[in-house]
């Protein structure tokens, strides 16, 4: 829940529209089929808790009598955990169906195949929770989130008319095949493989 705002942050920049702020407490409250993941740099997570105790360790070493003056206005920065955050995903499980809600990555983070590790990540999620396909909407104009899913086997089943109301965009809707199929499981195992070993060598 302490990571929504950062998430809320990462979505302005990332869609032409937004949820109301409330939807993903709602999501994470209310709702037992939806699963939402955050993505953390543990680099950023690490610097920035070292930075943000020093003002701290400063103060405590200020000898008297500096300690009695006031100290400088804190610089309000976002906490550690918070700017960690570099992308967000989520779908819903819907009987049998792995239905993804949202995929989004800080606009600075692109290009790395973090946004593929968090269809990775879906896409395991989709498995441990019984799902046997997956799904998703996307503006027919996406083509790098298209590519992305067509990587993954996803394929076009049909479109929905003016489905986005900002710009009465159509969307293409995307399903995998079977997820527990042989050939598919093959497919992504071998994916993933390739995925974390361009992830670790980075
Ligand atoms: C879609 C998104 C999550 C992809 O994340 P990313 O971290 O930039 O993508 P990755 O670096 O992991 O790339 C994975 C694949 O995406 C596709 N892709 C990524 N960038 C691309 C680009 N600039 N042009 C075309 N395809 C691209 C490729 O298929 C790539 O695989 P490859 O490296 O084997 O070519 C990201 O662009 C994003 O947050 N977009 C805004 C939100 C959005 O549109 N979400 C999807 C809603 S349906």
């Amino acid at each position: 829940m302490s990571d929504v705002p950062r998430v809320i942050e990462i979505e302005r920049l990332a869609y032409p529209s937004t949820w109301p702020p409330s939807a993903y407490r709602k999501e994470l409250q209310d709702n037992r089929w939806a699963h939402y993941i955050v993505l953390r740099d543990k680099h950023i997570l690490e610097e920035q808790s070292v930075v943000s105790a020093e003002p701290e360790k400063l103060r405590k070493a200020r000898p008297f009598p500096l300690s009695l003056l006031p100290s400088r206005p804190a610089v309000t920065s976002p906490s550690p955990s918070l700017a960690s955050i570099l992308g967000f995903a989520g779908l819903w499980l819907m009987v049998d169906e792995a239905h993804i809600t949202t995929i989004a990555m800080h606009p600075n983070a692109r290009g790395q195949g973090l946004g593929e590790f968090l269809l990775v990540s879906l896409i395991d999620i989709s498995y441990n929770i019984g799902a046997k396909w997956v799904t998703l909407e996307v503006r027919v104009s996406n083509h790098t989130a298209q590519n992305l899913y067509r990587k993954y086997g996803f394929r076009e089943a049909g479109v929905r008319h003016r489905y986005y109301s900002d710009n009465q965009e159509d969307a293409l809707i995307m399903w995998t095949d079977e997820i527990n199929s042989t050939s598919y499981k093959q497919k992504f195992l071998e994916l993933k493989a390739a995925l974390l070993q361009k992830l670790e060598t980075k």
